[in-house]
C-alpha cells in the first residue's frame, strides 16, 4: 500500500486508464506489453499483470489468445448487423448469370490482399503431415492411390468420419457416409436428390451464393428466408412460406453460417428439424465450418435432432485441412442411396489419394491437435479484422461477431454500394465480397462479407485502414 493508500498496481492501472481516456491508445489497440511496461515503470512484470486484470475487470482492456491486451473496443461501437426483411412474397429465379464468377476471378488473383475469399492460410494448415500422409499412401497403398475410388468412398476414411460422429451429436456407421469432391458436391447433389426443376427451395439468407447458383443452374425457384446474424434463420419466417406454398428443401447454415458467422441454438435447431418434418420436406444443412468453434466444444448439427432420417448433412475438410484436396462428405440418412447415384453421375468417383491421406492423418489423432490450433487462429484473427472495422470503418457500419469460423457481416452505412466498394478496393489491391452475392433480391447491397482466414500483418492492418477510407468516401 502506498502513501495515498491505493496499492501499486492501482496507480499502474491509473496510468494505462489515463492513456485510453485521453485517447494516447484507441480502442482496439494494443497496450503495452507486460515487461515493457514494467521496465517504464519500474515495477514488477506481477504488479502490471495485476493492474491489468483489474483493468479487464472493469471492461477497459480484454486479453486475447496468443496476442496479449488489448483496449477493448465497446460493442456499441459494433453492434450486430440487422436482418433485413425479405419483402418478395412468392418464389423467383435465381438469376446471377456469371456474376459469381466475374467477382471471383478478379478477387483470387494471387496478389491481392485476400479478404473475401473464405480460404483458410496454407500457413495455417498442417503442411508437413499432410505432405507425409501423401507420401505414404503412394509408397504404401499404391495401387489403390491410382485407381478408381467409386462412392460411396475409401472405407477407412468413412469410419473415420463415422467416428467422429458423436461430436455432432449422431451415430452413424460408415456404411451411412458418402465421400464427394468438396461439400460443393454434397450440396449439388443433396439439391438433385431431393428436387426436381420448378420445384422451390427455401433458403435461409443471406446464402451461400454457390447454393444460390445451383439452384438458378438447375432451374429451381427459391424462397429465402431472413436469418438474425446471432442466431440464424427465422423460424417464423419460414412457417410462413411454408403455409404459402410447398417446398421441395430447406437449405440453412446452422453453425457459423456464411456469411453471418451465425450460430442456431440447439433449441432452434430441433424446432427447425420438426418444423420441416410437420411439412414433410427433407433439410439440408451445410457444416463446413462446424468444428471450428472458438470454445472448442463442437456444436451439434440438426441432424443430431433428426427423427425421420430426412436431414442431409453436408460438410467437407475444406476450412479445416486442405481445400485443394477435394475431401468433402455427406450423411444422407433417407437419401444416400440416391445421392450415391447422383454422384456417380457427376463425377465417377472422388480422388483416391487424398481421401486416403484424410483417412491416415484422422487416423493417427492428428485433427483434432490441429483444430485446437486452427481455431484459436480464426478467433484471433476475427477479432483483429473486428477490431481494425471498428477503429476504421465509418459510423453506423455493424458488424457480425461470430463465436466460430472466420467470416463477418458487415452493414455498412445505408445506401453505401458495396459493389462500388468492391470495385474500389480490388484497385487498392484487396478483395472483398460485395452483399448482393447473397441474396437473389439485390437487398444487401449495403453489406460486405470480410473473411478472416489469413494471419494478421501489417498489410492487413493497412487494407483494412484503405478499405475503412473507401467506406467512409462511399457513404453518403
Ligand atoms: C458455407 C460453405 N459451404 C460450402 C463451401 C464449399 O466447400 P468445398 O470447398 O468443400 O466444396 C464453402 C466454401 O467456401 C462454404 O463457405
Amino acid at each position: 500500500m502506498q502513501e495515498d493508500g491505493k496499492h501499486l498496481y492501482e496507480k499502474v492501472a491509473e496510468v494505462v486508464g489515463n492513456m485510453v481516456q485521453t485517447g494516447t491508445l484507441r480502442p482496439g489497440d494494443k497496450v503495452p506489453s507486460l515487461r515493457a511496461l514494467s521496465r517504464k515503470l519500474k515495477v514488477s512484470v506481477a504488479t502490471v499483470m495485476q493492474a491489468y486484470l483489474l483493468l479487464e475487470n472493469r471492461d477497459l482492456i480484454e486479453s486475447r489468445p496468443q496476442s496479449g491486451f488489448y483496449v477493448k473496443v465497446s460493442r456499441d461501437r459494433l453492434p450486430a448487423p440487422r436482418q433485413k426483411r425479405n419483402r418478395s412474397q412468392t418464389p423467383r429465379k435465381v438469376q446471377f448469370g456469371n456474376t459469381v464468377e466475374t467477382i471471383f476471378a478478379l478477387a483470387n488473383q494471387s496478389d491481392v490482399v485476400p479478404l473475401g475469399v473464405a480460404n483458410p492460410a496454407p500457413e495455417l494448415l498442417p503442411l508437413h503431415a499432410l505432405g507425409r500422409a501423401v507420401r505414404e499412401v503412394m509408397a504404401r497403398e499404391t495401387d489403390h492411390a491410382i485407381s478408381y475410388d467409386f462412392p460411396p468412398g475409401v472405407p477407412e476414411l468413412r469410419r473415420q468420419i463415422a467416428l467422429r460422429s458423436a461430436d455432432i451429436g449422431v451415430d452413424v456407421d460408415a456404411d451411412e457416409v458418402l465421400i464427394t469432391n468438396g461439400a460443393t458436391e454434397g450440396l449439388m447433389i443433396a439439391l438433385q436428390s431431393v428436387a426436381k426443376a420448378g420445384d422451390v427451395i427455401a433458403v435461409a439468407a443471406p446464402a451461400y451464393f454457390t447454393v444460390l447458383q445451383m439452384i438458378e443452374k438447375l432451374g429451381m425457384l427459391v424462397v429465402e428466408v431472413e436469418s438474425d446474424p446471432d442466431t440464424g434463420v427465422d423460424l417464423d419466417a419460414l412457417s410462413d412460406w411454408f403455409e404459402r406454398q410447398p417446398i421441395a428443401a430447406v437449405v440453412v447454415w446452422a453453425n457459423f453460417a456464411n456469411p453471418t458467422g451465425a450460430l442456431m441454438s440447439d433449441d432452434n435447431k430441433a424446432a427447425l428439424v420438426a418444423l420441416c418434418n410437420q411439412h414433410d420436406t427433407p433439410l439440408i444443412e451445410d457444416d463446413v465450418m462446424g468444428d471450428l468453434a472458438f470454445n472448442g466444444g463442437r456444436p451439434r448439427n440438426c441432424k443430431a435432432f433428426d427423427t425421420r432420417d430426412t436431414v442431409i448433412t453436408v460438410s467437407s475438410f475444406s476450412k479445416t485441412l486442405a481445400p485443394g484436396f477435394r475431401v468433402g462428405w455427406t450423411l444422407g440418412g433417407h437419401y444416400h442411396a440416391a445421392m450415391m447415384q447422383q454422384k456417380q453421375l457427376n463425377s465417377s468417383a472422388t480422388s483416391s489419394i487424398t481421401q486416403l491421406a484424410t483417412a491416415r492423418f484422422l487416423k493417427h489423432g492428428h485433427y483434432d491437435r490441429h483444430l485446437i490450433r486452427l481455431r484459436r487462429a480464426y478467433q484471433s484473427q476475427v477479432q483483429q479484422l473486428r477490431f481494425g472495422i471498428a477503429e476504421h470503418f465509418p459510423p453506423g457500419t455493424r458488424v457480425s461477431d461470430p463465436s466460430g469460423g472466420f467470416v463477418m457481416w458487415v452493414e455498412l452505412p445505408a445506401q453505401t454500394d458495396s459493389q462500388l466498394v468492391y470495385e474500389k478496393a480490388l484497385r487498392s489491391g484487396i478483395s472483398v465480397t460485395p452483399g448482393l452475392l447473397f441474396s437473389s433480391t439485390g437487398r444487401y447491397n449495403n453489406y460486405l462479407r470480410l473473411c478472416a482466414g489469413h494471419p494478421w500483418s501489417d498489410t492487413m492492418q493497412d487494407a483494412i485502414k484503405t478499405l475503412g477510407r473507401i467506406v467512409t468516401r462511399l457513404a453518403p
